[in-house]
């Protein structure tokens, strides 16, 4: 028994399934659902839902890359030579953190201000069109990350 690996990947789970089924859910149940009500009220339940999921987002991103590469390093050897599912593990993740990054910076802080300013019209706009894309594609990738990490200890072996 490795009571350090046991906790690593313990951890690396429970963020990865948490930050993608908190996307599952938003795009795929609480949009639709909230889709009757008012666009105000909406695009204010959308500001609070997106504050609340998204300061969540950045400890899951700190726990997956933490235990990631620390459980990689300790149990599964070095970076070169690494098999394929750990090398698209760590590209494909990296991508859904750029991608989250630049949502929250750019899309997300445009929208707040919007908000602020009680121009929901606009606010509107840049959730539809600027912000729902990206948290399409974060939900694809992140769905994609969970079968690598699940089967891919179960591949053949392909090293590059
Ligand atoms: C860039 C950072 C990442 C690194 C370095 C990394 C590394 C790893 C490693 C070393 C494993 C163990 C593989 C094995 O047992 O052979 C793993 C498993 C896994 N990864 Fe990642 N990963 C990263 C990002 C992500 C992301 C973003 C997700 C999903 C959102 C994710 C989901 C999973 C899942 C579900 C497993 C299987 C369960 C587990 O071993 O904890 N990973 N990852």
């Amino acid at each position: 028994m490795n009571l350090e690996t046991m906790i690593l990947t313990s951890l690396h789970a429970l963020a990865a399934v948490i930050w993608v089924g908190g996307i599952f859910f938003a795009y795929r149940i609480l949009r639709p659902s909230a889709l009757s009500l008012e666009p105000r009220d909406r695009l204010v339940l959308w500001e609070k839902v997106f504050r609340r999921f998204f300061g969540w987002v950045w400890f899951f991103i700190l726990v997956l890359v933490v235990s990631g590469y620390w459980d990689w390093i300790t149990r599964l050897g070095s970076f070169e030579q690494a098999p394929l599912y750990l090398q698209l593990m760590e590209w494909i993740g990296w991508l859904m953190v750029v991608l989250f990054i630049w949502l929250f910076f750019w899309p997300f802080a445009k929208f707040k201000i919007r908000m602020a300013q009680y121009e929901f019209t606009e606010a509107g706009h840049i959730m539809n069109a600027q912000m729902r894309p990206i948290i399409a594609i974060n939900l694809m990738l992140g769905v994609i990350e969970v079968v690598i990490g699940a089967s891919g200890p179960f591949w053949p072996v392909i090293t590059f």
